[in-house]
């Protein structure tokens, strides 16, 4: 095997372990070849080096069930080659075997500019009545687009609705220089997560760049609240999956799109789960004088995640003639 065929392969093991990707996304019979040629245990001892083994793994652990599946299957391809037993297998596995299993996991993802952010996350992806207590697939890609074109956040004030985690914003913070980051969402234990997720990743207080995290529901947020934020540029992710808040949601774009000049740039992400609602918002934003406008979805793969979902990243811009309105108005 070339040896950077396998330094690939490491850092493909050391990006899914951290992000709890499936265990069927790893490249497994890579392993198997190694441990197969070599008669050896080598290769095993340098995964968990980049796994288990790594002080990531200590400061920001994935899910002990997780960690015990991803060991055992590596024993199991140990034994099915005949390797010699490796100490450091076991001891990790004795780790975790019989561990209380908790609601929370930590889920790390590596930048390209170096560096990580890691997020405290709800092992189940609808916890307390919320989606937001975990990373969506299009916060990924939307932060993965983020990453494309830095240019279009430096220097700008930026307003996330629907945070979630926090994921998008904190890639945005960590890359693209904006002027200012305000996160929001309108859950308060999506609040409290998200919060205490930009301290870990070394954001808040004193840090550059300038963050907050608010409290902005799309139902109740107002005109003047959003002036007060003056945002250059509004960004969401996976926030249309629920016809009974969309209507909220619309009716706050506008009044995004109708506020103080120059008119911000408004970007939504959206994972296409169900046609129909995705038409749904379409049309609604239609019928209120805003122009969705599909952008190109090609972006670089910088995260791991199932890419299988159909996803389009939209730019909203308001037609000349609307009107200025407040959220306070019924459209
Ligand atoms: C599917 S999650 C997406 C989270 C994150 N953007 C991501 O992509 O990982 C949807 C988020 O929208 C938030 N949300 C839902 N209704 C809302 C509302 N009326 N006002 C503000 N946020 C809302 C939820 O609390 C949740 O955090």
């Amino acid at each position: 095997m070339a040896p950077d065929e396998s330094t690939d392969v490491l850092t493909d093991f050391q990006r899914w372990f951290f992000t709890m990707s499936r265990l069927k996304s790893f490249n497994w019979a890579f392993v198997e070849k190694q441990l197969q040629s070599s008669k050896s245990s080598e290769f095993i001892s340098e995964i968990l080096k980049q796994t288990c083994l790594h002080p990531l793994c200590r400061a920001v652990p994935p899910s002990f069930r997780y960690r015990k599946s991803f060991l055992s299957e590596l024993i199991r391809l140990q034994e099915a080659a005949g390797c010699d037993p490796l100490d450091e297998l076991y001891d990790a596995l004795a780790e975790v075997v019989g561990a209380a299993e908790g609601s929370e996991c930590y889920k790390t993802y590596f930048l390209p500019c170096g560096g990580a952010i890691s997020l405290l996350e709800k092992v189940a992806l609808i916890s307390g009545g919320t989606t937001g207590l975990v990373t969506w697939e299009a916060g990924l890609f939307l932060a993965e687009w983020a990453l494309d074109h830095r240019e279009f956040f430096t220097d700008r004030t930026v307003l996330e609705l629907g945070s979630g985690v926090g994921l998008t914003g904190v890639a945005v913070c960590r890359s693209c220089s904006p002027k200012k980051f305000v996160f929001s969402d309108c859950h308060p234990a999506v609040l409290q997560a998200l919060r205490d997720n930009v301290r870990l990743n070394g954001l808040g207080e004193g840090a550059s760049p300038a963050t907050s995290v608010r409290e902005l529901d799309w139902t109740t947020a107002t005109g003047e609240e959003l002036r007060e934020i003056g945002a250059d540029v509004v960004i969401a992710a996976d926030v249309v999956y629920d016809p009974a808040v969309m209507r909220g949601l619309v009716k706050l774009l506008r009044v995004v799109l109708t506020g103080s000049a120059p008119r911000p740039d408004v970007l939504l992400c959206c994972a296409v789960r169900n046609p129909q609602t995705y038409d749904g918002l379409r049309r609604q934003l239609e019928s209120c004088g805003i122009k969705p406008e599909v952008l190109d979805g090609a972006v670089s793969r910088v995260f791991p995640y199932d890419r299988t979902a159909n996803m389009e990243l939209i730019r909203l811009t308001a037609a000349d003639e609307l009107q200025p309105s407040d959220a306070t108005e019924t459209i």
